[in-house]
């Protein structure tokens, strides 16, 4: 079988170039520039390389971007207050708090304490609600990306059987909710699943969203479905050299490109499209604004 491989790193470019485009109209027209806040408490590696490529996409779409960095001992009211100074702040349109934070924090006080229309993220509480009632919400950007991308490969998805594999607050399950907004039949695997590969082997549409590297094997997927793997893992790679590693997906690559109609990579596949997805989100939300 030829596999498509779905090209998220083309996509988001095209993404961030329409952004861009509209940002620039923004201004323009009404001398509105669009204001992103992120924050980060905290040293965690991976939340800084992600912190700075969203700070540089951001100015490159032609938007503010502000970052704020906060030692790992911040307390909670002192998190708070910053989230209230960003909520009254008229120059900004969408706050991010990287997550996770801290253990000694709440995440959940945290995240609700965001003005609901600055949710950039779709994480408020009240958003998640809109989102599950099918009304105008924030939409988090990760499964928002997904969806793009099987919308652009598909056209329309009413019909399809979806599986999604993994049930996180930030990726399972609003990407269950916004398939079947597409009238997909959706079924979410977890890792109490019964019999995962039989409930994966029924999907046109695999959406693998769980952490574990390549842990979804070619022989699970049905001839010609398409395949969204949202898993960044960091792998060793001793073909490298000594201490070397590579990032792979949730999903064994190049198993189940033998049998996938379609298929994500990693890198290049969903990673791009989370940051062209924040970016099309702090517009909206900019936009709103000033409506
Ligand atoms: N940490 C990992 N992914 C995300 C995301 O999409 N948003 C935030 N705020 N934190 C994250």
């Amino acid at each position: 079988m030829m596999t498509k491989l779905i090209d998220g790193k083309a996509f988001a470019a095209k993404v961030r170039g329409q952004v861009g485009e509209q940002v620039a109209r923004l201004q323009a027209d009404h001398g509105i520039t669009p204001g992103l806040a992120v924050v980060l408490v905290g040293e965690d590696p991976a939340s800084q390389v992600y912190v700075r490529n969203k700070g540089k996409q951001t100015v490159e779409a032609g938007m503010k971007s502000v970052e704020h960095k906060l030692d790992a001992d911040t307390s909670q009211a002192d998190l708070l207050a910053l989230v209230a100074t960003l909520n009254a702040d008229p120059s900004i349109h969408g706050i991010l708090v990287q997550l996770p934070l801290p253990d000694h924090m709440d995440e959940a006080a945290v995240i609700n304490a965001i003005d609901p229309a600055k949710d950039v993220d779709g994480f408020h509480i009240s958003n998640v609600g809109l989102l599950g009632t099918g009304q105008k919400s924030m939409v988090p950007c990760t499964p928002l990306g997904c969806l793009m991308m099987l919308r652009d490969h598909h056209g329309s998805l009413s019909g399809l059987e979806a599986v999604v594999i993994g049930r996180s607050n930030i990726v399972g399950k609003p990407m269950a909710q916004l398939l079947l907004g597409d009238s997909c039949t959706v079924t979410v695997a977890h890792s109490r699943t019964r019999d995962l590969p039989d409930v994966v082997r029924r999907a046109d549409i695999v959406v693998a969203a769980v952490g574990r590297a390549q842990m979804v094997p070619g022989d699970w997927i049905k001839p010609g479905a398409t395949v969204i793997d949202v898993g960044i893992n960091r792998i060793p790679a001793p073909e490298k050299g000594e201490g070397k590693t590579r990032l792979v997906g949730d999903v064994d690559f190049a198993s189940a490109a033998e049998v996938a109609g379609a298929i994500t990579p990693v890198p290049g596949g969903v990673g791009p499209m989370t940051i062209a997805c924040l970016l099309a989100n702090t517009l909206t939300a900019c936009c709103r604004a000033n409506n």
